[in-house]
Formats: structure tokens, sequence, C-alpha cells
């Protein structure tokens, strides 16, 4: 549990510690070995204790907000040439991108000829080999459920096969990093929903400053409905900030 808190920021928790016995022989096997999220016990042991519950536009009123800000910074990358930047940070099985990159393409019809770009990171290797492949995770209930039915063609063919649209693949791309240690720049949006919970306080400080590090003056964060503001940005309502202009 220890090792599991310095590696990677996780808290202890009922449902770490319920994963932790189900995992006790991955967790033996990772005794006498130094941490690291690249030996392969530790690397095992992070995919079996991590928790990849997510799904397509989850917490829907803040997709919507957030799709009213997109236009502005799409049509700013674009006379700035530049792609609009997009991290999902704690991706899981990647439905978080998908809607980040369905909600960024909607919104070039305000701002055509913008380019885009969609990372999702995460620690899990099964997790992300799904959202890789594209596909859609059955997850909680019915996928498509909280798809606002004009972006439903996503994510959806003409014969209402459940599948992701090509172009929205070709958009997108997912990285194995640990959030703790992170650093990026220039960012345009980062969602990071439904991690911060799992971290202890100091890695969530430690994960929150780097994630407002990483954003462009005026970029946007999404962070899940608990979450603590992040200080020193501009709050947007629905768990929504903005980095100060300038
Ligand atoms: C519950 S899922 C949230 C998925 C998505 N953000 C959403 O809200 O639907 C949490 C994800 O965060 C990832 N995660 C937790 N701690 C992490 C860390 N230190 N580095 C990278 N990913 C982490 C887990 O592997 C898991 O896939």
């Amino acid at each position: 549990m220890a090792a599991l808190e310095s590696l990677a920021g996780f808290a202890a928790s009922p449902v770490l510690e319920a994963r932790l016995r189900r995992a006790a022989a991955l967790a033996e096997a990772c005794r006498d070995i130094r941490p690291d999220v690249d030996e392969p016990h530790w690397a095992a042991l992070l995919d079996a204790v991590t928790v990849q519950e997510t799904r397509l536009f989850r917490h829907p009123a803040q997709c919507a907000a957030a799709a009213a800000l997109l236009p502005a910074g799409l049509a700013a990358a674009r006379a700035g040439g530049r792609p609009f930047r997009m991290l999902s940070a704690g991706c899981a099985t990647g439905e978080e991108a998908f809607t980040l990159a369905a909600l960024a393409q909607h919104a070039t019809r305000e701002a055509p000829g913008a380019a885009v770009e969609v990372l999702g990171l995460d620690l899990c290797r099964p997790a992300l080999a799904s959202a890789a492949s594209g596909a859609i995770a059955p997850g909680m209930g019915e996928p498509l459920a909280l798809v606002p039915p004009a972006l439903r063609s996503w994510f959806e063919d003409a014969s209402g096969q459940i599948r992701l649209h090509p172009r929205l693949r070709r958009m997108l791309r997912f990285e194995r990093r640990n959030l703790l240690g992170w650093a990026d720049e220039g960012l345009d949006a980062i969602f990071c929903r439904n991690v911060l919970i799992y971290l202890t306080e100091p890695a969530r400080i430690a994960v929150t400053a780097a994630l407002c590090a990483a954003l462009r003056p005026g970029g946007l964060l999404a962070l899940g409905p608990t979450d603590r503001p992040p200080a020193g940005m501009v709050a947007r309502g629905e768990s929504l900030w903005t980095a100060p202009d300038g």
C-alpha cells in the first residue's frame, strides 16, 4: 500500500484494499522489487488495482458547459496556426477522450478548418489498449445513453451499430503515463475527472498543480464533481475552470 502511494499517489481506501487482496499474488511478486511503473510486476499490479469506471458524456451538464467554450478556443488556435490540444488525464478505456473528440469536432462547425488533437493518458495497460482500439466499452449501462442526439452519429453508424467514427479515431492518441510526476505545456483543454478522488491529498495537490501548469493562458480545466477548486484559476461553473489570460 505504501509503495503504491509513493509510486502513483494512490490513497488507501476500502476499494483499493479489496483490489489488493484480490491481486495478492501480484502484490507478493512485487515485494522485493523496487517500485517502478515500467517494471513488469509493478505494471501488472497497477493494471489490477486501478478502477476503470467511465462512460461517454459522463457528467453531461459539464460537457455541455465545456462545449460552449470550445468554439472560441478552436478559433484562437486556428488563428495561431496551431492545433487545439486536448487531454484526458486518467482516460481509462478512452470514453472521456472520445467525448472530447466529438465535442471538438462538433465545435469546428463554428470554427471551420481548426485542427484538433486529443491525447489520453493512463497507467492501466489493458484500458489503454481498449482505448487505442476505438472500442466503446459497454461499461455502466447503455453506452450511448448520455450522448446528445446531435452527436450520436459520431458513435453509431447508419445501421445503429455502435462504433467510433473514423474521423474521431484519427484525432486520438493514447499513452501510458503516471500523472504523479507528469508535466506538459501548451494544452488548450484538460479533463481530469474521477481520478483525483483515488489519490492522497499531497498527490492531488501535485497533480492538480501539474495540470494547471500544462494549460495555455485561457486554457480549460475540467475536474470531477467533488474535486477541490484549483488555486488561481477562474471558475466557470460545473467543476470547470480557465487559466488566467496572459
Ligand atoms: C475512474 S477512471 C476515470 C475515467 C475518466 N476520467 C472518467 O471520468 O470517466 C480513473 C482512471 O485514472 C487512472 N489513474 C489513477 N491514478 C493514475 C495515475 N497516477 N496516473 C495515471 N492514471 C491514473 C486509472 O488507471 C483509471 O483508469
